[in-house]
């Protein structure tokens, strides 16, 4: 056990004020070796959170079933809570911060009791690059400790770091279950009452009543999303939910692309695609969350805030991700899959037969026949980033990696083509902005409606959404040479509601296209929308695909159209006189476009 303790004062007061107000039994510095990992995976076996996986399948790896009530990011009791409601702005919970410090202050007042609280310092991005940020998770949680461990760059080093540059943000976390009188632990302490509050200005976080993924790895949404994004309005950067990805073309010419999907969208599946075109290769440099800034170069340049994925399990198969697959050979946290009677995990959508019998991630007896999911479909896998095969041997150069295009997308069965260019930065900014995308399992709620996720950021954005427009809007000012906007969408169905397009390894033909219109080798045709490729230019060798369903595929429906502008028009309304009148323009140079 680490007696280290810290010479910064700042962060040695907070551990102090944070332990007299939760009250804790003991306190433990975490150091991130492999020694604290064995220690903290046993007694978290011993309490039943973890159960080790069969040593020979699955070496070093574990299966973690939560609460039933603790499955996803609770984006209801997710607050924003600047100074001011008009910086919170209508797309996110804002309740006045000295009020909500004074609720939370009552929630975590003796709530570590019985516990150990963990003090994690953690470094945002490779150890001293300038482009990454220090903080500290003080947690109640030993699971979410081992999950931080492959998730960012914790322990020992991020806190030299920190006593370095005396800069930190204070990310405070507990499950709200306090052991009183000797009272037992449950295997997934959590609270029903839930807050994941983020207060801009002062860059601290506090997290009370959950376990799970994104509410309690402060490191990922909280801080690399929405703390970070205000700091990047601050200082002129971007904080992006944002996979980024390296492609090598058979010429041996070397593209970054970034890409933003709504959670559960396919941004770890592009992240590691294997492409069907011969001799392109992508590597992985992040899958979730990207940090772009101009470079001394003048190019814009993205880093992976992230050491880690923290990737959704059902629908990972050696058919849709074969390096994801091989990512997870040993050294992993399993968070509601199956465990399989040979003691491995599974769960839907996995390659071969379904196990003849299996303990559902309920923890019930399971067999092909049950009604219900073995594993929920928001399980996920904890694993770190460099054991993907496919990990760029770049993917933490502290100057990070030029940008060439960025593409925007979500799960649309109607209307969006496959893919399209847009015009010039603005109208690629009002193409993120209108994203809209079927909901999925990652959030609590209903699965399959149609909701508006502008940029992808919708939860994730840690201030007015419309000034981060704005911001966005604003970045040519910089003289920053930008990379070309794209909008894609790999989900459109036909009219027996079948995928128009087989998506996956097949969307390096995208990919491969979006590359000639980089190097200027090919004309595009105008739509309303944008610039589609012509059939010609999109490399369908090898697949099926007639001239219908590529009509299809790439189809305009004008009427449909208009009536999703007026729906865009009514989205916008809400954000009043803070709406970039560029908005306003573009929406009406398209309802122009297509009339
Ligand atoms: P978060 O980690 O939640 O931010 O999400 P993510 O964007 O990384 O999601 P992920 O890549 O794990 O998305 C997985 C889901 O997208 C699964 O349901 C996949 O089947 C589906 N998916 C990914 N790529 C494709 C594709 O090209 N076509 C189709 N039809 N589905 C896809
Ligand atoms: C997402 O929901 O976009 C995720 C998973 O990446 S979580 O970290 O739980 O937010
Ligand atoms: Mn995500």
């Amino acid at each position: 056990m680490s007696m280290r303790t810290t010479t910064n004062q700042k962060l040695l007061a907070w551990v102090q004020e944070v332990a007299e107000l939760t009250k804790p039994d003991s306190i433990e510095w975490c150091d991130g070796s492999d020694q604290e990992f064995d220690r903290l995976t046993k007694l978290l076996i011993t309490n039943g959170t973890l159960i080790r996986l069969n040593e020979q399948k699955r070496p070093n790896s574990f299966l973690a079933r939560s609460n039933p009530s603790d499955v996803a990011r609770a984006e209801d009791r997710t607050f924003i809570c600047s100074e001011r409601e008009i910086d919170s702005g209508p797309t996110n919970n804002w309740v006045d911060p000295t009020e909500m410090k004074s609720t939370l202050t009552g929630l975590f007042e003796g709530s570590m009791r019985g516990r150990t609280m963990y003090v994690i310092p953690f470094s945002m991005g490779p150890l001293g690059s300038e482009l990454s940020q220090l903080g500290v998770e003080i947690t109640d949680s030993a699971y979410v400790v081992v999950n931080m461990k492959s998730m960012t760059r914790m322990g020992e080093q991020a806190l030299a770091e920190i006593e370095k540059e005396d800069k930190f943000v204070k990310a405070l976390h507990s499950v709200g279950s306090p052991l009183l009188n000797g009272e037992v632990d449950v295997p997934w302490p959590c609270n029903d009452t839930k807050y994941i509050v983020q207060f801009p200005e002062s860059r601290e976080i506090w997290s009370f009543g959950s376990g799970y993924g994104g509410n309690s790895l402060l490191g990922k949404k909280c801080y690399a999303l929405r703390i970070a994004s205000a700091i990047g309005r601050d200082e002129g950067w971007l904080a992006e939910h944002m996979l980024i990805l390296k492609l090598t073309s058979p010429e041996n010419t070397v593209h970054h692309i970034t890409a933003a999907f709504p959670s559960a969208c396919g941004k770890t599946n592009l992240a590691m695609l294997v492409p069907t075109l011969p001799n392109w290769k992508v590597e992985t440099i992040g899958d979730d969350i990207a940090w772009m800034r101009a470079g001394k170069d003048g190019k814009l340049r993205a880093i992976n805030p992230e050491a880690g994925f923290f990737g959704v399990a059902p629908g990972t198969s050696y058919a849709t991700n074969p390096m994801a697959m091989d990512a997870l050979k040993k050294n992993v946290i399993f968070t509601n899959v199956a465990l399989t009677d040979d003691g491995d995990i599974w769960w839907e959508g996995m390659d071969g037969e379904p196990p003849r019998h299996a303990i559902d991630w309920l923890g019930n007896d399971w067999t092909p026949e049950s009604k219900t999911k073995a594993a929920h479909p928001n399980s996920r896998f904890t694993v770190a980033a460099k054991q993907a095969p496919c990990i760029a041997d770049t993917w933490e150069d502290p100057e990070g990696v030029v940008i060439d295009a960025i593409l925007f997308g979500g799960r649309r069965a109607t209307n969006v083509p496959l893919v399209f260019e847009s015009f010039n930065w603005q109208h690629g900014v009002f193409l993120g902005a209108t994203v809209a995308s079927e909901t999925t399992a990652a959030a609590e709620g209903a699965v399959g409606e149609l909701r508006r996720d502008p940029f992808a950021m919708l939860p994730f954005c840690g201030y007015n959404m419309a000034h981060y427009w704005n911001h966005w809007l604003k970045m040519p000012l910089s003289g920053v040479q930008l990379p070309r906007i794209y909008q894609v969408n790999w989900f459109r169905k036909g009219k027996k509601g079948e995928f128009l397009w087989p998506g996956f390894g097949d969307n390096s033909r995208v990919l491969a296209w979006i590359i000639k219109r980089l190097d200027g080798s090919v004309e595009a045709d105008t739509t309303p929308l944008g610039r589609i490729p012509k059939k010609s230019d999109l490399d369908l060798t090898g697949l099926e695909i007639s001239d219908e369903q590529f009509k299809e595929l790439f189809e305009v429906d004008k009427s449909s159209w208009l009536v999703e502008a007026d729906l865009t028009a009514d989205y916008f309304a809400q954000f009043g006189k803070e709406l970039p009148t560029q908005m306003e323009t573009e929406l009406t140079e398209l309802r122009a476009r297509l009339t």
